[in-house]
């Protein structure tokens, strides 16, 4: 794809990746953007400016002030000036001062000034990328709206091995251009997302739920607000901050679910099933914390709504509905029997016997059910990516005006 008439504010921060980013601006500038760059100081520790420079066609920015001469670089104006800011490499450091909105830098200026999106390509020892606060700030970025390329697992600088690479230049251009292509192809839909695990009271201190962590729910809803949607969640209890620019509802149990679903179904254009509902709730809830005893407990459990299914009868010819099957037998048949069953659309098939696909992990690998008989199945991907490669299918659904 070409990037002809695209405006891309580089950042470079102080990470040995720097050297990387040479050849991203080589790959951006081919594709025919415009590339600037703002660098840290550190970064030339690492790469000169004058490779940099060489490469973008114009002279890297760094310092607030020009040559001393009183002149200096407009972080208003650069920051209004892209039509998208990325950060390859992004420290720690860097990471950590834009989540806390430090600004004792150019390039700071420049982000907190910026009302284009932002990636960010974190690169830095696995150690440090699996740091509580690294995490904080990068789930912090997001929460901001922010784009994380995350790090690739590999042979790091330190010579050991894991997640800290930054991504390489050729999968950020993909980004970028993914970026720009599908830009905003879902602008004025209205979206339903249910996700996360339901919990089903047992007694006041105890209850029955699964380990769903709401990720691929949660990257579903942030695919679909990057590309120009109207996002609502019905959220069951996650460890996960939900980003307050989706109108959320929070709910507990199935029931629950349910009833808010129903009153939002009608006003919605597309509806993602991907929370994992307790299929079953204790029939009787103690009033009191039940207390052990010498004989064995059996619990009697009466079967709870299928959300999805109920709302499968509502569904108009004008909506499209997207449901998830987690399979341990039989994946593929019993996938394809959901989609009519529930009258989906589409079924995405996460299969557990697959390594890096499931529940808690942030790696998926998929298969997409069309009515239509058609299947695509897909390589191990982050959850963004499968869920971008989600929005690409409903896009082929053939109700999708
Ligand atoms: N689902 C739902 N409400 C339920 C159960 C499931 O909305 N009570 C939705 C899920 O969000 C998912 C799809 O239905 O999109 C498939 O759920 P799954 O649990 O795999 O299938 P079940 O129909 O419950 O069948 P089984 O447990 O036998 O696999």
């Amino acid at each position: 794809m070409s990037l002809k008439g695209k405006r891309i504010l580089l950042g470079v921060t102080g990470s040995i990746a720097a050297y990387k980013s040479a050849f991203l601006v080589r790959l951006l500038i081919k594709a025919g953007a415009e590339v600037q760059i703002v660098a840290t100081a550190s970064a030339f520790e690492f790469i000169t400016p004058l490779t940099l420079a060489t490469l973008s066609k114009k002279p890297v920015l760094s310092e607030f002030q020009k040559d001393n001469t009183g002149a200096w670089n407009n972080h208003v104006e650069l920051g209004l000036w892209a039509d998208l800011m990325i950060v390859a490499p992004a420290t720690a450091n860097t990471l950590g001062k834009f989540s806390g909105g430090l600004c004792d830098n150019l390039l700071e200026a420049v982000y907190l000034s910026a009302r284009c999106p932002v990636m960010l390509a974190p690169a830095m020892d696995l150690d440090m990328y699996q740091h509580s606060s690294v995490q904080d700030s990068m789930r912090k970025l997001i929460s901001y709206g922010n784009h994380i390329l995350e790090a690739q697992s590999g042979e790091l600088a330190s010579g050991l091995s894991g997640q800290g690479r930054m991504m390489e230049p050729e999968d950020i251009l993909i980004e970028i251009e993914s970026f720009f292509s599908k830009s905003k192809d879902f602008q004025g839909k209205k979206v339903l997302v249910t996700l996360g695990p339901t919990q089903e009271a047992l007694d006041p201190v105890r209850f029955i739920s699964n380990h769903s962590s709401g990720k691929m729910g949660l990257a579903i809803a942030e695919s679909f607000f990057k590309r120009g949607a109207e996002v609502h969640l019905i959220a069951g209890p996650i460890k996960t901050e939900i980003p307050s620019k989706f109108t959320t509802v929070n709910v507990s149990t199935a029931e629950e679910m349910l009833k808010s679903a129903q009153s939002k179904h009608s006003a919605m254009d597309i509806c993602v099933f991907s929370a994992a509902v307790a299929d079953y709730r204790p029939a009787e809830v103690a009033d009191q914390k039940i207390k052990k005893s010498d004989s064995d407990l059996s619990i009697s459990l009466t079967k709870n709504p299928d959300i999805a299914q109920t709302l499968g009868k509502k569904k108009s010819q004008k909506q499209i509905h997207v449901g998830f099957a987690l399979e341990t037998e039989n994946e593929k048949k019993n996938a394809k029997q959901k989609l009519t069953k529930k009258n989906f659309d589409l079924v995405v098939l996460n299969s557990l016997q697959d390594k890096g696909a499931g529940f808690q992990g942030d790696t998926n690998k998929v298969t997409i059910f069309h009515r239509s008989g058609e299947q695509i199945e897909s390589e191990l991907l982050s959850k963004s990516q499968v869920a971008e490669l989600i929005l690409d299918q409903i896009k082929n659904v053939p109700v999708w005006i």
